[in-house]
């Protein structure tokens, strides 16, 4: 075995991390493994020394960090580069959630919009090591983007086969502009993603889900690059929508990785927030994990509609190990937390919304403490669905309401403008 292994999280077989293999042979996850003194022998300096410096690598949120994330040569690297992302403050939102210390870390400011360009470098990066000429992924829309842009870096084919009807058309022409083979399935996520998996079984295509331990290690660095960004003072608590499960599975281990190496003196809690109409993680949790239910996923927000998230396991696990939640908000909840995101002038898609939404539902609850401190994950770029911008819900004033027909006169312009000044 080198250095890293891959292990699995239900009967703790290893296996090298040179090999195609997206699971053990029990049928169970596969996680990345190091020695724990790999990471406890790296001080915080190191990564906040990388920040100045121009080279790719350390421009890179994801590689930054890299002795945490993968061992590889630099020539193997498929970086863009990508994190980097900001932490943002705004007052409006405070007041709003009833939180006075809350931050936003805005993973819609990575290379294709979404959060998932951190895991998707790894993962491209093993693709590359491996030799695989194909990878492949089902989604709900932003993995597509993302493996799309990187395996056109690294000029590989992408297939994506994703629900057909429910993924907004600026993700899929994300992926059609960055040359993947889109197919639409005639089914939900959860048909796509079962379907990938017999695919990339079948004829040996390597497969770029969050099952893949490869992509869980890049997007660790989101929890990582918020500690950093806070001075390594850890907050209370992180928020984030939970769909796949495999972004709460990581932002886990990233926390609880930088624990156990002593990089941060406190264990943050995690909060997964689901859609209430794609709640299965929620109404397992509720039943304190004692069954693992499927549910027919609806939502607006369509990066999450899904039904039965392969990385259940893995995600039951970390929110148990950070004294973490699981909650869900309704649709309503969604485009009203969006529209204060929006107003705020960070924006973000539906999904990315359910932080802010579920972080003010759990502080309405008391489950978040008045002067707790509290970062919530932004997941997406608003113009990754800007059809949702047009979405009705109960209380909001409806945004074509904005929009106003004017002639070519300055009258009329002026006229079209009363009132509103
Ligand atoms: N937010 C956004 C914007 C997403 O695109 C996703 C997942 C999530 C949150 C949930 O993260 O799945 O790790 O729990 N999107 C996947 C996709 C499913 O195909 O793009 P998760």
């Amino acid at each position: 075995m080198s250095d890293e292994w891959l292990e699995c999280i239900g009967c703790h077989a290893r296996y090298r991390v040179d090999q195609i293999r997206n699971g053990c042979d029990c049928g169970n996850l596969l996680s990345l493994e190091r020695p724990k003194e790999a990471l406890s022998a790296l001080a915080p300096a190191l990564f906040d020394a990388r920040l100045g410096r121009r080279d790719p690598l350390s421009r890179s949120g994801v590689w930054r960090f890299r002795e945490g994330v993968l061992n590889l040569q630099e020539g193997q690297i498929v970086c863009h580069p990508e994190g980097g992302t900001h932490l943002y403050r705004r007052l409006a939102l405070s007041q709003w959630a009833g939180i006075d210390d809350l931050d936003f870390k805005h993973e819609g400011e990575n290379p294709t919009g979404s959060f998932k360009d951190r895991g998707m470098t790894v993962a491209v990066s093993q693709a590359v090591r491996l030799g695989t000429k194909a990878v492949a992924c089902a989604s709900t829309g932003n993995t597509s983007s993302s493996l799309a842009a990187y395996a056109a870096q690294a000029k590989r084919r992408a297939i994506v086969l994703v629900p057909s009807g429910k993924i907004s058309m600026s993700k899929m022409s994300q992926a059609l502009a960055y040359g993947a083979r889109c197919l639409k399935v005639d089914g939900d996520f959860d048909v796509a993603m079962s379907l990938v998996r017999q695919l990339c079984e079948h004829l040996g295509i390597y497969l770029v889900n969050s099952v893949n331990p490869f992509r869980i290690e890049g997007q660790k660095t989101i929890a990582w690059e918020i500690l950093q960004d806070l001075d390594w003072h850890p907050p209370d608590w992180i928020v984030l929508p939970a769909g796949n499960l495999g972004n709460t599975s990581a932002l886990g281990k990233a926390l609880r990785e930088a624990f156990e190496a002593g990089w941060i003196a406190k264990l943050p809690r995690l909060a997964a927030v689901q859609a209430a109409t794609a709640n299965p993680f929620f109404q397992s949790y509720r039943a304190g994990f004692a069954t693992r239910p499927k549910v027919k996923a609806e939502t607006i927000a369509t990066a999450i509609r899904i039904g039965n998230p392969v990385s259940f396991e893995k995600a039951k696990a970390e929110i148990l190990s950070t004294r973490g939640v699981v909650t869900e908000v309704t649709d309503a909840e969604i485009l009203l937390a969006k529209r204060e995101v929006d107003r705020a002038g960070l924006g973000c898609e539906p999904a990315s919304a359910c932080s802010l939404a579920g972080a003010k539902k759990l502080r309405a609850e008391g489950i978040i403490k008045p002067q707790e401190r509290v970062v919530c994950v932004l997941t997406g770029h608003l113009l990754k669905d800007p059809e949702a911008v047009l979405q009705a819900a109960p209380g909001l004033e409806d945004a074509r309401d904005q929009i106003v027909e004017v002639g070519s006169t300055l009258a009329e312009v002026e006229a079209a403008l009363e009132g509103c000044l």
